[in-house]
């Protein structure tokens, strides 16, 4: 008999997760609460329970017979949905919420990062305007202003000028603009070099890191334009070195995840690193306690071995056997709703994508309307492809965008560039 899994969470994220699981013999059903209308394509069973309504989800899974639950986003992490399902005799995939805190305070994620000599961006934490401010005027732009707390990816202004840095700190400590979230500040140095995501899949202190990723997080072409939660993303990245990525491996993530151990907060599930490789090496800029969303849509692809046995395994104190693919490259474009990440309407009709013969289609805000797909969110859908370089990848989906008709939404036209000379 096959496996009965829940997955929380109902984005783009979600959707590629519980895709990659169903996909997997040893699977037989996979419930998402809430999931989005678009999942059933692949016969994912949505479950209409709220992802903060952790009682009524213990009780889905109990009487559902559920094996184990995969959380996908941050915010349940961090209300303790693990401990809680962990408490009532459930298996659930994900950090606990004393570790998920990882992400939730950039502040927290400092101070390991300093305690355990994890190469990280100069920076400091503010909690008053004046004090902030003239921190930032001795410093010099440019320099980044970050949300202490979560801020779904908005939360950071990377300031050209002394005035936008300082606007931006008037906005989060005096003018509430995230409320608590804002109400700490770390002002940090800003990093000059290359970007990417590294991901590792994470128990205690063993970590299986995964292949990397870039995501393209500002709105708009040349990476101009205010940060979103990600544009689109391509795995993996060439002008990225074998030898950084196995840098980045030993003097970060396993000492994040040893340091978080001998913190008494063993972090088990997905560690997220998002870093800048300086002159001087990569350095973190952020630490997530998840997948990221659009890396995990092309990361999987990459995934040769069954990520359901996988996940099986780390939940029940087994060795995993994790295998990536070692050629060709998947990239993601996101299709977002006109005016994201500031205001945009709803309930644009979507285009048809069911004769699609490349590529394929991960659904984020979207609903089901008279039978037909309307938007029902900033980030609606990515379109993923597969090739056998980078620029072959990037063709086959911007081919599948051109053919159809994407009005009241926008997608950035440049995803993969820096990775094609
Ligand atoms: P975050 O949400 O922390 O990943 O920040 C959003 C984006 O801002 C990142 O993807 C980077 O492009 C940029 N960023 C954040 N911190 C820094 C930094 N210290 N130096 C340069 N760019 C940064
Ligand atoms: N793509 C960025 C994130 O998931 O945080």
């Amino acid at each position: 008999m096959g496996l009965t899994i829940l997955v929380i969470g109902s984005g783009g994220r979600e959707h590629v997760i519980a895709q990659k699981l169903i996909q997997s013999p040893k699977v037989r059903t996979v419930y998402c609460a809430k999931g989005n209308a678009g999942m059933k394509n692949d016969g994912i069973t949505l479950v209409d329970i709220a992802e903060n309504d952790h009682p009524a989800l213990i009780k889905f899974a109990q009487e559902n017979g559920v094996d184990w639950t995969f959380v996908g986003p941050e915010i349940p992490l961090l209300n303790g949905i693990i401990d809680d399902f962990t408490d009532a005799g459930l298996l659930a995939f994900g950090p606990v919420k004393a570790a998920a805190e990882i992400e939730g305070s950039k502040d927290f994620a400092k101070d390991i990062m300093n305690k355990y000599q994890v190469p990280t961006a100069e920076h400091q934490t503010f909690s008053d305007f004046a004090k902030a401010q003239a921190y930032v005027v001795k410093k010099g732009a440019p320099i980044v202003i970050k949300a202490d707390g979560l801020a779904a990816g908005k939360g950071v202004v990377v300031a050209q000028t002394d005035e936008e840095a300082i606007k931006a700190l008037k906005e989060m400590l005096e003018k509430n603009k995230f409320g608590a979230s804002g109400a700490k500040v770390v002002v940090e140095e800003f990093l000059f070099g290359e970007e990417f995501s590294l991901l590792a899949f994470v128990r205690g202190q063993e970590v299986y890191p995964m292949v990397i990723a870039q995501d393209h997080k500002r709105v708009y072409e040349n990476d101009l334009g205010p940060n979103t939660g990600g544009m689109g993303a391509y795995s993996p990245v060439p002008q990225i070195s074998d030898e950084i990525v196995k840098e980045a491996i030993e003097t970060i993530v396993k000492p994040t995840a040893k340091g978080m151990v001998e913190e008494g907060r063993a972090f088990t599930g997905v560690l997220y690193a998002g870093l800048i490789v300086t002159e001087s090496g990569p350095k973190v800029i952020e630490f997530n306690a998840r997948f990221g969303d659009p890396e995990t849509q092309v990361v999987l692809q990459r995934l040769e071995s069954d990520f359901a046995q996988i996940i099986d395994d780390l939940l029940k104190g087994k060795e995993p056997q994790i295998k990536w693919k070692q050629n060709g490259y998947s990239l993601g474009v996101v299709v977002a709703a006109e005016g994201y990440p500031n205001f945009y309407r709803r309930g644009c009709q979507l285009p048809d994508f069911s004769d699609l013969e490349t590529g394929q289609i991960y659904y984020a805000g979207v609903k089901e309307e008279n039978a037909q797909f309307v938007s029902n969110g900033g980030r609606i859908y990515l379109v993923e492809s597969s090739g056998k370089t980078l620029k072959e990848a990037q063709k086959a989906v911007y081919d599948v965008l051109k053919a159809v008709d994407t009005k009241g939404t926008f997608y950035r036209k440049d995803i993969g560039f820096k990775g094609i000379k």
